[in-house]
């Protein structure tokens, strides 16, 4: 930061660079998934798909941490996360099942804050996306009691091996080439985040940002939901 004062008036807040169309679309998803594309293509970072979760711990304080976005839904309007409903956020949202996540792409001066109810994901749905993650994510997922203490990384290391025993995965077999078929733990599976709210917010020159947000009402029906038409409306900064 410079202590010299410029010269001419300072204060411009001259409206350049990217901003929310004039007229705001129906649904905030088209545009959420161009963003998400063009930050996923590009890979500037290199988890592009990360969003922050909050959930409601039993303290009553909200409790946040990263999880990986494994699929935008944009019909009727979703985002879909993997993890271990034993942990504590599974815990967490098996009493109070709504989140909020956001998505932040510094490079493109982008956020999206999504807030709705989550239901979990079909088994049919985890099954699909358990088989296609890599051998070592698998087995993680069998490994790991999510969010419990262990005594030391050691025990950790221990419990890697223990699990490889029970599942028969021996060197011979890791050798050998042939498909691993590893079944999905019945604690791990995904949540489908029903958006309820969605804020799509550009970064602009001397914080005059651009902000919208849209919403809808959900009414509870079966497993699911249906879907309200969103309503748009712009925020101040
Ligand atoms: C970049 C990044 C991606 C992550 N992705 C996931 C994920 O997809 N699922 C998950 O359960 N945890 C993921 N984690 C770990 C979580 O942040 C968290 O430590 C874990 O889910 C336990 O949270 P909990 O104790 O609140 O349940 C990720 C962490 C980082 C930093």
């Amino acid at each position: 930061m410079s202590s010299k004062q410029p010269e001419s008036n300072p204060v411009h807040f001259y409206d350049e660079g990217e901003r929310l169309p004039d007229q705001l679309p129906d649904s905030p998803f088209p545009i959420f998934i161009e963003w998400f594309d063009q930050a996923w293509a590009e890979r500037l970072t290199p988890n592009a798909n990360s969003m922050t979760v909050s959930t409601l711990h039993s303290d009553g304080m909200p409790d946040a941490r990263v999880v990986l976005c494994k699929l935008i839904d944009p019909q009727p309007g979703s985002v879909v996360f993997y993890t271990n409903y034993n942990g504590d956020k599974g815990r967490q949202l098996d009493a109070v099942p709504f989140v909020s996540a956001s998505f932040h792409w510094d490079f493109y001066e982008r956020q999206v804050r999504i807030r709705g109810p989550v239901v979990k994901t079909t088994e049919a749905e985890s099954d699909a996306y358990f088989a296609s993650r890599g051998l070592e994510s698998r087995l993680g997922s069998w490994i790991s009691d999510q969010s419990r203490p262990i005594e030391s990384r050691d025990a950790l290391m221990e419990k890697v091996a223990g699990v490889m025993e029970k599942l028969g995965l021996d060197a011979a077999a890791l050798m050998s080439g042939d498909e691993i078929v590893i079944p999905r733990p019945p604690h791990w599976g995904g949540y489908r985040i029903h958006a309820q709210s969605v804020e799509l917010w550009v970064g602009g020159v001397g914080r005059i940002h651009d902000r919208a947000r849209w919403d809808r009402e959900l009414t509870k029906a079966g497993d699911g939901f249906t879907y309200g038409a969103w309503s748009s409306t712009r925020l101040q900064p």
